[in-house]
Formats: structure tokens, sequence, C-alpha cells
């Protein structure tokens, strides 16, 4: 599907699903796009994974969006899995939100996801295995989970946190675009 196809396909599903939303900022030229999911929604990651790609094509930044979707996938994927929002931000019987942020400038692209628990992500500081091992060792050796940040930490330029100021927190990515002209050290 082309870029314009999938936009049509994803204003569809829009309409189709009252489960998330997208508010574009005409401000700054397109290059800013929130995003609103609920974890609950068996599809939040696939939705997540396509406005990468939509976001990202329509910027300039179609390179970035095989990595950007893995990155995002993990990202909206630990929020489904790992967090219990704050007392104050819960809501009985209702879906945990998970917010997620486009920026795109001339040098960078920012994606950010938040969610409703100011619990940390544990950022992993070192590697397990050298990623030269890993073909050696048997799978059973291989931890099976944790891995989801380090394969952030590997595609993007940058990963950290910030908490929110009303409760909750975003897990913030960094991709540094190539410049034209730019050399290589
Ligand atoms: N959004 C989040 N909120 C709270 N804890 C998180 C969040 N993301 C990650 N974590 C914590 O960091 C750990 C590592 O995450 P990750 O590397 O994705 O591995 P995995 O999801 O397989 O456990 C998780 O097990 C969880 O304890
Ligand atoms: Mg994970």
């Amino acid at each position: 599907m082309d870029s314009a196809e999938t936009t049509k396909h994803l204003s569809r599903e829009l309409d189709a699903y009252a489960h998330w939303f997208v508010a574009p900022d005409p401000a700054v030229g397109g290059h800013f796009l929130a995003l609103t999911l609920l974890a609950e929604c068996g599809d939040t990651a696939r939705v997540a994974r396509e406005v990468t790609a939509v976001f990202l094509r329509a910027a300039g930044a179609g390179d970035l969006v095989d990595d950007a979707q893995l990155v995002v996938s993990e990202l909206v994927a630990n929020v489904v899995n790992h967090t219990v929002p704050d007392r104050h931000l819960a809501r009985p019987g209702s879906c945990r939100r998970i917010d997620v942020t486009f920026k795109k400038y001339p040098k960078w692209v920012f994606m950010g996801v938040s969610d409703e628990d100011s619990t940390p992500p544990l950022l992993p500081v070192g590697d397990t295995f050298p990623a030269a091992l890993v073909g050696e060792l048997s799978e059973a050796v291989l931890p099976d989970s944790g891995r989801g940040l380090l394969i952030a930490q590997r595609l993007a330029t940058s990963v950290w946190w910030s908490p929110e100021e009303q409760g909750g927190k975003t897990v913030w990515c960094r991709f540094d675009l190539d410049q034209p002209g730019a050399c290589s050290v």
C-alpha cells in the first residue's frame, strides 16, 4: 500500500473504531503528530506501527520506517504488558491510555510513548551476551524477556524516559537523520 492509500485506510479505521485518535498539528507543517491509543484494544501495536509509517513517510523520513516501527511496537507492548496506572489516574472499568508522540526536525526524529504509570522502565545498562556470541549459544541460555528496550537502544540513537507532571511517564527515543553531504569519520 502506498502512503496515500494507507492514510485513507487509517482514516476509514478511525471512523470505524473509536479507540484511537490522531491529532496532527498544522502549525508545524505536519511534522508533529500525537496519537492516542487504548492498551486493552487488541490491535494497539499494529495501529501504532501503521501511523508511524504514515508519519515518517509524510515527513520525508521514510528510511526510518522499519527501525521506528520495531521500536514503537516494543514501547507500546511494554505499556500493555507492564503498566499499572497511578492510583489518581486509574478510572475503574476503563482502559489504560497510551499517547504516542512524533516530532520531526531537520536533523532528528523524536518518538515518545507515554503511559499513566510513574514506575520507570528498566533501561538496560549493559549487554548480557555480545552479539557475536549469540549465534554460538543455545536458545536455552538466552534470556526470553528483557530484550525490547535493548532493541530500542540498538536501533535509536538514544533512549530515555521522563516523568510527567500529573503522573505517568514518557519513554523517548531520538533517531538522528543522515545529513546530505555529511561525511562519516
Ligand atoms: N512502560 C513501562 N512501564 C513500567 N515498566 C516498564 C515499562 N517498559 C518497560 N518496563 C520494565 O522494564 C523491563 C524491561 O523491558 P523490556 O526490555 O521491554 O523487556 P520485557 O518487556 O521483555 O520484560 C520490563 O520487564 C519492565 O519491568
Ligand atoms: Mg518489552
